[in-house]
């Protein structure tokens, strides 16, 4: 079983490493990081089945020369998202927006999954089913907004889930072996999160650890039947 986790190094990407890593010895796992290799428990996730690469997810010829250097596929995770940047918070209302920061949030949110779709097609092509995920948020779903604010993510995401319903639609017929969906996380103890924790009842911060647990149960339970859906960590489908 071959597995790549892109943002291998974030909150939910290096506890889906280790899950990955753990959950048995013929997993071998490829692993992204833009900045550092993470840490865990003072030390750095090196295994002699896990491959890190550093890469700039954002960047075209990145992903492409990461294509070239893994052959086939069972499973991709594109674990990679921005929310906020140093001095930079997720605006209140629109009269915050800002043209940089709302494209920086379209580049890291969305472009590498498109990046990733092009240039991974061929490695999911297999008699096994095979899985492309992207990790999004409840925030991009249009159906679910009640409660307006953080336009430029909430837009970066309603953007990754357009992205993965198209893809999942395309290769309904190219990839029949292949599920996609998009997964929604809900609030992960990370860097991402971090600054807007204080609100949230400590009962409802969920551990990377729970969450990449659930992820593997959606692996576990989810076949190309069910391509093209938004699933949340619960296990339920978000509309879109
Ligand atoms: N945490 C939550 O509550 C929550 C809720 C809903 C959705 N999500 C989504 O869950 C996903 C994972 O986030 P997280 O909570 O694990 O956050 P995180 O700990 O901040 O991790 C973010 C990851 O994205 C990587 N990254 C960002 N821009 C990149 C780029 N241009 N190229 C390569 N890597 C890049 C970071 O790499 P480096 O660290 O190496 O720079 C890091 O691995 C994101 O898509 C986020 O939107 C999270």
């Amino acid at each position: 079983m071959k597995i790549l986790i892109v943002g291998g190094s974030g909150g939910i990407g290096s506890a889906l490493v280790r899950l990955f890593l753990a959950s048995s010895s013929d997993v071998v796992v490829y692993a992204t990081y833009r900045t550092q290799q993470p840490m865990f428990e003072g030390r750095r996730v090196e295994n002699h089945r896990v491959q890190w690469f550093k890469l700039d997810a954002t960047s075209e010829q990145d992903i492409c020369s990461l294509a070239r250097s893994i052959s086939n596929l069972d499973v991709l995770i594109n674990a990679v998202g921005t929310l906020h940047l140093p001095g930079q918070k997720p605006e209140k209302t629109v009269n915050q927006f800002n043209a940089e920061f709302f494209n920086h949030n379209i580049n890291s949110n969305v472009l590498p999954t498109i990046f990733l779709a092009k240039y991974f097609y061929k490695h999911l092509k297999s008699k096994r089913h095979t899985y492309f995920v992207s990790i999004s948020a409840r925030i991009g779903s249009i159906e679910d907004n009640r409660v307006g604010g953080w336009i430029s993510y909430r837009c970066s995401k309603a953007a990754l889930n357009m992205a993965i319903k198209t893809i999942s639609i395309e290769w309904k017929h190219k990839l029949p072996g292949c599920c996609v969906f998009a997964f929604h996380p809900g609030t992960t103890d990370t860097r991402l999160s971090q600054p807007f924790q204080k609100n949230v009842p400590p009962e409802q911060l969920l551990t990377p650890d729970y969450v990449a647990q659930k992820i593997l149960s959606l692996l576990n339970a989810k076949g190309p039947k069910d391509t093209g859906k938004f699933f949340s960590y619960a296990g339920e489908e978000i509309a879109w």
